[in-house]
């Protein structure tokens, strides 16, 4: 197996801990099942850091979409198999695009399954726009999936192209987990490249922190001992390290905090509901401070991007 088939694989790990979470009621998704098949329970500190995870990136999300009325565009980089495009559209939240770009085997089998899964492809379908496949990539009205290599920029701006997608429309970006894979020179590279070519845009970056300790070295280790080579981790020493790669690469503000901070800032009363759904070991707090959020944004249309905060 290549590096790029381990890091390929993440995404199947990251849909199946999803799906695991989500049987256990820690958020609803109808539409996560589409993508892969009821497997093992994952531990209670696993479900709780995917819900931690999808919940953080979900309120800046949200804020990001309440602020332009949905007049915007998402763009989710190594998008596996997130399903939030489904998820928004039942919500009346969908943007004027959204478009999903991950490797073409990834792509490929993405495409399969919305091709395949009449829910999916029902909220694809309009009516002065069809549906229409093109090698691995899907293109609809609202709705764009296609494969790029994140590294070659050349790709992805072509790719881009043939998503119509307008430079000038406020952009939101998500990262959830795939930068880490990236060397560090070419996720700078990635991240100066979107400040420069985007009006506004503002990113939401899901990844490992504190990687120098014990905890984090044992993280990298076993993702090693998989293959995997965590080859971005230098960014994920701090959350410091965190901001510092947006900030010298062009963007205007940066902010991040870990997943413990985040998850402190929860309603008591949801935090009740999650420990009522299963026991917790000594490893959950551990867990989510290697973990954290990190937002920045460049905004040169003036639309007013109010730094947000995460309260939840
Ligand atoms: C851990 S998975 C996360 C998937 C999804 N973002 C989620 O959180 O559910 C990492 C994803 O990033 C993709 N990825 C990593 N490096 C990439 C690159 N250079 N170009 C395109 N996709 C990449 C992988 O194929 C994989 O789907």
């Amino acid at each position: 197996m290549s590096e790029d088939d381990a890091v390929r694989a993440t995404n199947d790990d990251a849909t199946s801990c999803k799906r695991s979470a989500v049987q256990m009621s820690y958020w609803q998704d109808p539409y996560i099942q589409y993508f892969i098949r009821a497997g093992e329970r994952k531990a209670p500190e696993i479900n709780r850091g995917y819900y931690a995870r999808v919940k953080g990136i979900q309120v800046l999300l949200k804020q990001f979409l309440e602020l332009t009325k949905c007049n915007c565009q998402i763009i989710n980089l190594g998008a596996g198999f997130d399903t939030t495009f489904w998820n928004l559209k039942d919500e009346g939240m969908a943007p004027v695009s959204f478009i999903e770009m991950d490797f073409q085997g990834v792509v490929n089998r993405k495409a399969y399954y919305i091709k395949n899964r009449k829910p999916l492809l029902d909220k694809l379908s309009s009516e002065d726009c069809e549906v229409h496949f093109n090698g691995s990539d899907l293109h609809s009205a609202q709705y764009h999936v296609v494969s790029a290599d994140l590294r070659n920029l050349s790709e992805l701006s072509s790719k881009l192209k043939d998503c119509a997608v307008d430079y000038t429309l406020p952009t939101v970006f998500i990262a959830e987990c795939v930068l880490v894979y990236m060397p560090s020179e070419s996720s700078s590279a990635l991240l100066t490249w979107i400040a420069q070519n985007f009006q506004t845009a503002f990113f939401i970056n899901y990844e490992q922190v504190v990687m120098g300790d014990r905890f984090g070295q044992v993280m990298v280790e076993n993702l090693k001992s998989r293959g995997c080579i965590l080859a971005g981790v230098e960014h994920c020493r701090s959350l410091e390290t965190q901001k510092h790669r947006f900030l010298s690469a062009g963007w205007e503000s940066a902010a991040a905090k870990d997943m413990l901070d985040i998850y402190k800032c929860l309603p008591q009363a949801e935090i009740q509901r999650l420990d009522g759904l299963e026991l917790l070991n000594e490893l959950h707090d551990q867990l989510l401070s290697h973990y954290c959020v990190c937002w920045a944004f460049v905004d040169r249309r003036g639309i007013g991007i109010p730094f947000p905060q995460m309260g939840l």
